[in-house]
């Protein structure tokens, strides 16, 4: 590790904080020493908030159906290769009975921009959950939308709402998405989403195309600023009916490195490790959870629709990132030191876990 390498961990690791250009310098100085250091601080401090804990979600993708054309996705509108579907209200309540049964108290709607969700549709499925399942969290994954529709489905009692960034530089999200999209617009709904009062997720892919280091410092100083309740990433994976079929994959070393660096800025984030990270090698996921990560998100949606819901080619769904398979899940997760748990597992300011700590 260079002299100037450790002076950047001892910086971030006592401050929380670097300036943008520091964080592009760790990135690029970044050794198997230095990860190891920063690997050791997330594990101290996700143990001081959390535990050996890792909290679960039940995902449900909702719908493939999208009106937006990012050159990434393989759910993208252009792509005619793609089987469309939507689940209905009874199928998507049907998923949280199946998961409440399991044990899950987090329910993950997740979907394309899907034009026929309107605002009285999801309120009305989330009001439904909400009464038959009180003890849980309602997590809403369902794209950009107006302030004055996110303040209904707040009302109706969706709790958080994850709307990854995507990235934090102006001119790569350019690159990734076409022109009717804009940066200024995705972090205009963030700012709308946490001034409502929902937990917050914004979150990031590792090695798109044209990401450079100079982006990911921009990821990182943004995730500093804004202080989102959690945070979503995982390497990208190229989808062979994408534009981007022929970039290669984001590394899981890169990845991890960055779940822990995430962790340090901000301790008590909730912080995914993904069905991507899991999908790009064996035990990718288990990776994650020793680099920091304290949450993992197992596939509740119904068996035929999986496939279907193809953001990248290789997406595991049937494994122990199936929620029917929870045990197998929980024996993975035991044998690298950590315990699934039951629980809402909601998003608690540093002050608040700090005094719980005492
Ligand atoms: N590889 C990895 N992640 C992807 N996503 C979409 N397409 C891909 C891909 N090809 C991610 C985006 C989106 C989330 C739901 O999935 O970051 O926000």
């Amino acid at each position: 590790m260079t002299e100037r390498m450790r002076e950047l961990t001892d910086k971030l690791i006592t401050g929380h904080s670097l300036e943008e250009n520091e964080y592009r310098e760790l990135i690029c100085l970044r050794d198997e020493e230095s990860a190891l250091i920063l690997q050791k601080e997330a594990v101290r401090l996700r143990k001081k908030f959390y535990g050996d804990k890792v909290f679960i979600r039940g995902l449900i993708e909702v719908s493939n159906i999208c009106k937006n054309d990012c050159y990434y996705c393989g759910i993208r509108k252009s792509n005619r290769l793609c089987d469309r579907y939507r689940l209905t209200k009874e199928e998507t309540l049907s998923c949280c009975r199946d998961g409440y049964a399991l044990g899950f108290r987090t329910f993950v709607m997740q979907g394309g921009e899907d034009g026929a969700f309107s605002d009285e549709f999801l309120c009305d499925v989330i009001r439904e959950i909400k009464v038959l399942y009180p003890d849980c969290a309602v997590t809403l994954s369902l794209g950009e939308r107006s302030r004055k529709s996110y303040e209904k489905l707040y009302e109706a009692g969706a709790d958080r709402y994850l709307l990854r960034h995507e990235t934090a530089d102006s001119e790569h999200y350019a690159r990734l998405h076409p022109k009717n999209l804009t940066l200024g617009n995705r972090m205009e709904c963030l700012r709308n989403l946490k001034e409502i009062g929902f937990q917050t997720g914004c979150g990031f892919m590792v090695g798109s195309p044209f990401q450079t280091s100079e982006c990911l410092a921009k990821d990182l100083k943004f995730i500093e600023d804004f202080k989102p309740d959690m945070v979503g990433t995982g390497p990208f994976i190229p989808h062979k009916d994408t534009p981007f079929r022929d970039y290669p994959a984001g590394s899981t070393e890169l990845t991890c490195f960055l779940l822990s660096v995430i962790r340090i800025i901000h301790p008590p984030v909730l912080l995914p490790s993904t069905t991507a990270l899991g999908s790009l090698e064996k035990g990718g996921r288990e990776k994650g959870i020793i680099h920091g990560a304290n949450v993992i998100m197992p596939n509740l949606s119904p068996t035929d629709v999986r496939s279907k819901y193809m953001l990248y080619n290789n997406k595991l769904s049937t494994g122990a990132e199936s929620a029917q398979k929870l045990e197998e899940l929980k024996k993975l997760i035991r044998g690298i030191g950590y315990e699934i748990v039951y629980e809402r597992g909601d998003f608690m300011n540093a002050e608040c876990k700090m005094q719980n700590a005492e």
